[in-house]
């Protein structure tokens, strides 16, 4: 080793020690006679000490090197004179009697520091320099750590980490792939793998029982902070499991996670339908970390006169805590909100809940002090509240208003970051409209299982189907999802006629599958969690991509290696793809 210790582990035990520690420089300060550098690695800051009147030589040598360059250092560990208490390294210093620079550095684009000065773009195209500040090295710690516990946890309940392989062909679901072409097969092309799911479900039809794999997938799908086209799962399956076995291994896991990565011991995780998340949050993803839950007041608001409300298919609303005292100009800014595009509401009708006991609304003209008082004692509300009410059709009626309840628990600082609200949701559809499509898609994938209770819908009334998938959502994030599956030849069959499939385009897409399925696939089920956003999660953190050693930035680019990219003519010709147009 070059280094007898690292720059984060000397401390006041250590005086008088002879040491060697390598590392990059943070900074330098020349004071009268002393030459002070910090220098920095994986592990933390050691302050270096130079006197110029006992070794001038070496001081002047200190004094040339620049920041970030790379050197070696021999000293003493002393007690320091001015201590630092915040650092664990803050109260020794260490008196250098011999330096070697082991590499120089240019002078970095941006600061190597937490507040640095560098922006996204920069700091992306110099990504193995934006490692070097803390911020992101504790992000991969973490990840690293969290990878552990996560293998740990399932190890000891016996599952097998197994591979599957990245150049397979297209599964469908939901998201476009990316696809390679293949020299050896002319016109051929493999596709990336969306997930694991055909492969997981043929890991238990081998008998494989226990199979889950950290894993990168790979979507051409449209960017956004919690997304990147390519991720990592942890992806799970297990045979002869019914949803409440998957349920309470998994909410193990995660409580496991809790405890390892944050000391916190989670309770009984609850659990919610996707029909009630819908109905009381407006959306299959809720934050409960704060309540605020939607109270549809059709009955005392319909029949009144005001016909914005009486053409409504549904009139909703939720009670903003001590908010009564909210200003004009507060209240027209909620109203922007909801009007924006993103929101898409018409409008916002408030009730501001006083002091006194009386109440002043935006429509008094059509509602009398005990009609707005019946809206009080329904939505929950105490004089000093305001309830908020958007109306029109139901489902972009409760998403507009999912949309303003996160606002205001965002204004009310009911999100806070270090608290953390896990949640099942249950009993989602098993089918989804397509508008684009005009037909029903898989809400899921198209190998997860319908209740059996609603398996005479299947071709009569699809939007009512309700399947076995599950989600774990956590502070209103879709942490993971997964399902019981089919496993009978027959049902999937069905399953792709429903969906709209030919039995040939069945059988040419899924036919490996169907043919195992006729050699005694156990019941099975699984799910898949994003890690990156699980570690995003935990850290309070909104963006996945703090969590990725090279993420890609909003247009899909790696601007560090300048990917994707042209290739050169020879290799189109190999591929046979001459005839695709060149930039
Ligand atoms: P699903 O498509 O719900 O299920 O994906 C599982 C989880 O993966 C994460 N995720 C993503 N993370 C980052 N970037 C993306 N582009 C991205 N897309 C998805 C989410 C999501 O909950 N095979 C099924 C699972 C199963 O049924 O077992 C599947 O892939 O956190």
């Amino acid at each position: 080793m070059l280094r007898s210790h690292n720059c984060g582990e000397l401390n006041i035990k250590d005086i008088d020690k002879k040491v060697v520690l390598c590392g990059w420089v943070q900074k330098s300060r020349d004071l009268g006679g002393m030459t002070f550098i910090d220098l920095r690695d994986r592990y933390g800051i050691t302050q270096l000490v130079f006197n110029m009147n006992t070794d001038a030589e070496l001081c002047k040598k200190a004094r040339k090197i620049g920041r970030e360059y790379v050197i070696k250092a021999k000293g003493i560990v002393v007690e320091r004179s001015n201590k630092n208490k915040n650092m664990p390294t803050g109260e020794i210093e260490i008196i250098v009697n011999d330096l070697e620079i082991l590499n120089e550095s240019k002078v970095p684009p941006f600061t190597i520091e937490d507040n640095t000065d560098g922006g996204e773009a920069l700091r992306m195209k110099y990504r193995y320099l934006d490692l070097r500040r803390n911020v992101n090295k504790n992000n991969l710690v973490l990840r690293h750590k969290m990878a552990m516990e996560i293998r740990n946890y399932l190890n000891a309940a016996d599952f097998l980490e197994i591979e599957t392989p990245f150049l397979i062909k297209s599964t469908p679901e939901g998201a476009r792939d990316f696809v390679v072409p293949s020299r050896m097969n002319t016109g051929k092309f493999y596709a990336l793998p969306q997930s694991p799911q055909t492969f997981k479900q043929l890991l238990m039809i081998a008998g494989l029982d226990r199979y889950y794999q950290i894993v990168r997938c790979f979507r051409d799908e449209d960017l956004r902070a919690d997304r990147q086209p390519e991720f990592t799962q942890i992806d799970c399956e297990m045979s002869f499991v019914e949803q409440e076995d998957i349920l309470n291994i998994f909410e193990g896991l995660a409580k496991h996670l809790f405890k390892t990565i944050k000391n916190i011991d989670a309770d009984t995780f609850p659990r919610i339908t996707f029909a009630d998340a819908m109905k009381y949050y407006g959306s299959d993803k809720p934050d409960i970390r704060f309540d605020m839950k939607f109270v549809e007041l059709n009955d005392v608001m319909q029949g009144k006169g005001f016909k914005v409300f009486d053409d409504a298919e549904i009139v909703v609303g939720i009670c903003a805590e001590n908010c009564g005292s909210y200003s004009r100009k507060q209240l027209d800014k909620l109203t922007d909100f909801v009007k924006k595009p993103q929101v898409g509401a018409k409008g916002l009708v408030y009730i501001k809940c006083n002091d006194d006991g009386t109440f002043k609304s935006s429509v008094d003209k059509f509602y009398s002090q005990e009609d707005l008082k019946i809206v009080a004692e329904k939505t929950n509300a105490k004089p000093g509240d305001l309830v908020l009410i958007l109306s029109g059709e139901t489902e972009h009626t409760r998403k507009a208003l999912c949309e303003l309840r996160l606002e205001m628990g965002n204004r009310l600082g009911l999100r806070d970051p270090e608290k953390f609200a896990p949640l099942w949701v249950t009993d989602f559809p098993l089918f989804e409209w397509s508008e684009d499509k005009q037909r029903f898609l898989a809400k899921h994938h198209p190998f997860t299982a319908p209740k059996p209770e609603d398996l005479d819908l299947l071709e009569k009334d699809k939007k009512n189907v309700r399947s076995n998938a599950y989600d774990l959502v956590i502070n209103g994030n879709e942490i993971g999802g997964g399902s019981i599956r089919i496993h009978d030849k027959n049902l999937q069959k069905r399953m792709f006629r429903a969906l709209g499939f030919t039995e040939e385009q069945a059988q040419q897409q899924f036919g490996f599958l169907m043919n195992a399925f006729e050699y005694g696939a156990p019941p099975h089920g699984g799910i898949a969690f994003g890690f990156d956003r699980w570690c995003a999660v935990l850290s309070g953190s909104e963006s996945i991509r703090d969590f990725i050693a090279f993420p890609k930035n909003n247009s899909g680019r790696d601007i560090m290696i300048d990917s994707p990219s042209s290739i050169s003519d020879e290799q189109l010709d190999e591929l046979n793809l001459k005839n695709i147009e060149k930039e």
